[in-house]
């Protein structure tokens, strides 16, 4: 059982540890030249992300990095500019390894047309010819711009993943947060996509909206349930305004308070927990065939730039505007800036701007972090031995402030593993805080870091 009153204690900003170290410590140390060195000495297969960043208007909530444009000839650009990087790519990475994974995500990747994907989509399996039978080919979709042609193209292309963006269905929500869209037309995208065979429909939803009540949110649950997604993201909304030019839009008096919030999470769980699904992560559900829930039981969850996957240790290249890459001992990042992103691609160099080379104490944390937020659970002497540390020693600390943890019943230590409780594992970015050796450097993390409650 799941004890909520210990979390309003909790509720401090903090990373969501998508990457350690996080992407503000990114920086320009790490040169153009160790990077491309980097590229080709990576002996792990290939994950790529492709950032497809155009909106045709802005959603107030939204976080990501999007481009918002109505004009044709700018996503055709795109299209030229991702062909260079792609070609430039070959000469610094063996493309004929296995592909893994692939992910077009946004932005909105089904805002170009259906004959641009489709180009798009041959020119990657022409530069990187050998995809695994079993590779998880996926797609971010907005319901609001997708057609039957869309869904034929991503079909033929071999993706047998969709991810659909839904947020909220209540329309004094979506108008607060400039996204209309109505179940029927989020039910015809679902619908669509089962059509076409994908073998998994995600939905993700956000709870910490303008106007969300529980009532309100509930409503909205039992829609979602009506489309049987086979996955559902719901994640905390990260309110970043300092960051987020758009979300200033948001009237914060507007927003949940913390424990009306709590209160939608607490329902939430319960909900879909008493409905056939299995909580995966801190923010994910999905029925119990899923692949996901597998890898848990097996204790082979990881966690990366898109959340919660099976497919951990592969070499994942960022490919367009802002995107991350993660190799072993590195991440890497791409411009932010479409003039800067355009012309390195011009000067015949790969649009990488800044990133992190994982010294051994990096690596380390970095092990021990994804391994707590994928699995809740961390075997001691498997670090040890990878690691050849005495961990006792080496986290002294840290060990230290769990005990507060602990002492609250949110996790357990022995000699031999740290695990997590069932409590434990919605505050699990608290609970991993004490291994970021960067967190120091950023105070109290305000205007910095999101609430982890
Ligand atoms: C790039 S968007 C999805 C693609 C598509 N553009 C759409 O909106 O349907 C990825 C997801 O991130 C989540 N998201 C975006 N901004 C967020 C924020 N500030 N806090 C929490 N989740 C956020 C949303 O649930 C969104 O569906």
């Amino acid at each position: 059982m799941i004890d909520f009153n210990k979390f309003e204690k909790y509720s401090r900003p903090g990373p969501r540890y998508t990457s350690y170290p996080t992407a503000i410590e990114f920086n320009e140390k790490f040169s153009y030249e160790e990077y491309i060195k980097k590229l080709g000495s990576q002996n792990r297969p290939l994950s790529l992300y492709f950032h497809l960043p155009f909106c045709r208007s802005a959603c107030y909530f939204c976080g990501c990095n999007v481009v918002f444009t109505s004009k044709e000839d700018k996503k055709e650009r795109y299209i030229d500019y991702l062909f260079k990087e792609l070609e430039l790519l070959k000469k610094y990475l063996d493309t004929s390894k296995e592909v893994v994974q692939l992910h077009f995500g946004g932005g909105t990747p089904t805002f170009f047309s259906s004959s641009q994907l489709e180009k798009i989509i041959s020119k990657i399996k022409e530069t990187f010819p050998n995809f695994t039978k079993d590779a998880e080919v996926s797609c971010e979709i907005d319901p609001r711009f997708l057609t039957k042609e869309h869904m034929e193209v991503l079909a033929k292309g071999g993706f047998n993943r969709v991810s659909f963006g839904v947020q909220d269905f209540d329309p004094k929500v979506q108008q607060a947060v400039h996204r209309i869209q109505t179940f029927e037309e989020t039910k015809k995208a679902i619908d669509l996509a089962r059509e076409f065979g994908m073998e998994s429909v995600n939905i993700d939803l956000i709870y910490g909206l303008p106007f969300q009540t529980l009532e309100s949110f509930k409503k909205t649950l039992n829609l979602t349930l009506k489309l049987d997604p086979d996955r559902l993201a719901v994640f905390n909304y990260a309110h970043v305004p300092w960051l987020k030019k758009t979300m200033r839009k948001i009237d914060e008096t507007t927003l949940p308070s913390p424990s009306q919030k709590l209160a939608i999470l607490k329902h939430t769980i319960d909900f879909f927990t008493s409905n056939g699904y299995k909580m995966i992560g801190m923010d994910h559900f999905a029925k119990p065939k899923d692949e996901l829930f597998k890898a848990i039981e097996k204790g082979e969850l990881h966690r990366n730039f898109q959340g919660y996957t099976t497919k951990g240790g592969s070499h994942l290249i960022g490919i367009g505007l802002t995107s991350i890459g993660e190799g072993e001992d590195y991440y890497a990042q791409n411009f932010k800036d479409m003039r800067l992103y355009e012309k390195a691609l011009d000067e015949g160099r790969l649009p990488y701007q800044k990133g992190v080379v994982l010294n051994l104490d990096d690596r380390i944390r970095k092990a021990v972090i994804m391994e707590l937020m994928a699995n809740f659970k961390l075997s001691i002497p498997k670090i040890e031995e990878r690691f050849k540390i005495d961990f006792k020693n080496y986290f002294q600390k840290e060990l230290e402030e769990l005990k507060e943890f602990e002492k609250e019943g949110l996790v357990k230590i022995s000699p031999s593993k740290i695990e997590v409780s069932e409590t434990g594992t919605l505050l699990i970015r608290n609970i991993v805080m004490p291994f970021d050796a960067y967190m120091f450097k950023h105070g109290d993390g305000k205007k910095v870091f999101s609430k982890t409650v």
